[in-house]
């Protein structure tokens, strides 16, 4: 059964990261009646200057309630979902390359974290419905054709396993405690406040400063790209929408090659192609993700941003913001940067043009 209720008292958590962030300021500028409160562990990732223009409101700011805390401390998450009619789950650590070099937060947060989170669900007297944002890269890597929501889970890194495995504990409390969940599996995002680690971003804040571009193997993998926005609000049609225990592919309908996506943020920004540089491949890279789209779109929602508009957007954005970007490529950014491209950059080499 599709869920009627109108679900006005929200928990977003992950709500001051990239994604979670435009939930919440796309939510509550577009729904009077909603109030919601954030639960973010303000990881790395974390930033409450991400909900700066809901703050700048006075009248959105008084339906927002920012918590401080863990998705996987029981008792600081069961008051707080006791309280809403909906919790709309983002929080994930969410970089594959750091998945590879420490993967322990991965696991708390995607394994332990989503328990604690559908536990609080099960127990909670207003039997509130629970969405889990996920992922593409719980298919793998995907040769040809678009994955259908019945194709067989396949993650091969450790964050996209840490994902499936969050999405295996909410079919078994669907099933076992008939819990009313609904999953997301969103492609690759991309936007406005997009932490910088990321492809997109890293490339355009690097060229702004004339930096090397550290293209990984041959740059012909391929993406699905989906504006930030458009995931938002795809999140929110399975929150009011989505059918109880089922699973939702979010396509962007913009399957570009790195080379590609590069070719096009280097254009828009004047910026040579000579900042690129051929580095040493993450391991275990999955070549493609595609998936079909077709589910969702029978429920009424399709992507409503071209790739072409979406990256223009987000280059003038990141040329507009300074200020954000610079902030968050200060702290422990120094020491990430020098771990994960020190020696890649050390040995790379000029990235023909050509190969797309
Ligand atoms: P992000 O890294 O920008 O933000 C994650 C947020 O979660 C941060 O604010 C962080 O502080 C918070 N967080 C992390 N661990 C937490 C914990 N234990 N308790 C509370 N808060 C915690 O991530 P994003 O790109 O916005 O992704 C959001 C969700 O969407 C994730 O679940 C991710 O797996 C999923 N997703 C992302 C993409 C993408 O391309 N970015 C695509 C598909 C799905
Ligand atoms: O597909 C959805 C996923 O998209 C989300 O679940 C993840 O949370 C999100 O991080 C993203 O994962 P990717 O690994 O695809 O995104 P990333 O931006 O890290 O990389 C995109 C592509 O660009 C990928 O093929 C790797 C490549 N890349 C990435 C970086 C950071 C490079 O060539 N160089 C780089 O420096």
């Amino acid at each position: 059964m599709a869920n009627e209720r109108p679900f006005e008292r929200l928990l977003v958590t992950g709500g001051a990261g990239f994604i979670g962030s435009c939930y919440v300021r796309d939510v509550l500028g577009r729904r009077d009646g909603t109030r919601i409160t954030v639960l973010d562990k303000l990881t790395y990732a974390g930033n409450e200057a991400n909900l700066a223009p809901v703050r700048a409101d006075p009248e959105m700011a008084a339906r927002l309630t920012f918590v401080h805390g863990d998705i996987a401390d029981a008792d600081a998450v069961r008051p707080l979902v006791d309280a809403v009619d909906a919790v709309v789950n983002f929080a994930a650590e969410t970089h594959v390359d750091r998945s590879i070099l420490e993967p322990e937060a991965f696991l708390a947060t995607g394994v332990i974290g989503v328990h604690v989170l559908l536990d609080a669900c099960r127990a909670a007297t207003g039997h509130p419905r629970f969405v889990q944002v996920s992922t593409d890269e719980v298919y793998g890597s995907v040769p040809e054709g678009h994955a259908r929501e019945e194709a067989p889970l396949a993650p091969r890194s450790p964050y996209a396993a840490a994902k499936a495995a969050g999405e295996l504990l909410v079919r078994s409390y669907v099933i076992t405690h008939v819990v009313d969940a609904v999953v997301t599996r969103g492609a690759n995002t991309y936007g406005p406040y997009h932490h910088p680690e990321k492809l997109i971003p890293l490339f355009i804040t690097n060229a702004i400063d004339d930096l090397p571009l550290p293209l990984y193997g041959d740059g012909l993998q391929h993406r699905d790209w989906l504006y930030v926005s458009d995931h938002a609000a795809a999140v929110d049609h399975v929150l009011r929408h989505g059918i109880a225990g089922e699973t939702y592919n979010v396509v962007g309908g913009a399957e570009r090659a790195n080379r590609e996506v590069v070719t096009a943020l280097l254009e828009r920004l004047g910026k040579p192609w000579s900042l690129v540089r051929e580095v040493e491949d993450r391991p275990g890279h999955d070549r493609r993700y595609a998936m079909d789209g077709a589910k969702l779109a029978s429920l009424g929602w399709r992507a409503a941003t071209t790739f072409e508009d979406g990256l223009a957007a987000t280059v003038d954005w990141f040329v507009a913001n300074e200020a954000w970007w610079r902030a968050t490529k200060a702290g422990d950014w120094d020491g990430w940067y020098e771990r994960q491209y020190g020696r890649r950059l050390a040995n790379g080499r000029a990235a023909a043009r050509d190969g797309v």
